[in-house]
């Protein structure tokens, strides 16, 4: 079990195989699970709210059939979220030597609850336990809150492709984590 000082309260994570108990209020408990084909719906239904180009549904299907897709969501028990509705979820991919961060998101409504470190955490957590060693990322060089994200987790500015993003033409920064030097847990 660990206790963490964060967000200016006390927080309890434990371990429960693969998922990860967290209790930020009295009331709500928040569960850091992993995901699978059935929780496509879920999955584009968050996506629909956090992007301009959402995964969509069968997306999601056919990337869980791959053996190298692995996703993780939190929901919350005592909330007015339905019992398979995500408040965040990130996705990944893994190569026999790095963990890709392809996406995180959380609801609007969760944000700055810790919500998104903990969904990080446990990704690079459950890629160190497969023998990982290596992160990278692209992000849009705009996305203030989520490169403090990945900052806060020790990734390093390693390059920037130039106009990558077709919609806004934005630059993506390229980030990279060497997790044999850093702790994965928050
Ligand atoms: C990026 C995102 C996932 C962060 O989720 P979150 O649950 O709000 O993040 P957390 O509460 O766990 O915050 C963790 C850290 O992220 C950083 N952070 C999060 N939101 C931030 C903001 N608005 N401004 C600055 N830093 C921020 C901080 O370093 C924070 O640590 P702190 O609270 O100790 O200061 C969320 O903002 C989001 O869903 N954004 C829209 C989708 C998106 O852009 N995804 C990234 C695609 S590359």
């Amino acid at each position: 079990m660990f206790v963490h000082i964060f967000d200016q309260r006390f927080i309890i994570f434990t371990w429960f195989g693969n998922d990860r108990m967290m209790h930020d209020s009295p009331k709500r408990a928040v569960r850091c699970v992993r995901l699978a084909t059935e929780d496509a719906p879920a999955l584009s239904s968050l996506e629909s709210r956090c992007f301009a180009l959402p995964w969509t549904e069968q997306a999601f299907a056919e990337a869980f059939a791959g053996k190298t897709f692995h996703a993780f969501g939190i929901r919350e028990t005592a909330s007015p979220l339905s019992p398979r509705e995500l408040a965040g979820y990130i996705a990944v991919y893994h190569t026999p030597d790095e963990v890709e961060i392809l996406n995180i998101a959380v609801r609007e409504d969760r944000r700055r609850h810790g919500y998104g470190r903990l969904l990080m955490a446990t990704a690079l957590q459950d890629a160190k336990e497969t023998g990982i060693l290596r992160g990278v990322l692209e992000v849009r060089i705009s996305n203030a809150p989520a490169i403090h994200l990945y900052e806060s987790f020790g990734f390093r500015q390693a390059g920037k492709r130039r106009g990558y993003y077709q919609d806004t033409g934005e630059d993506a920064l390229i980030y990279t984590l060497d997790m044999g030097q850093t702790r994965t847990n928050p």
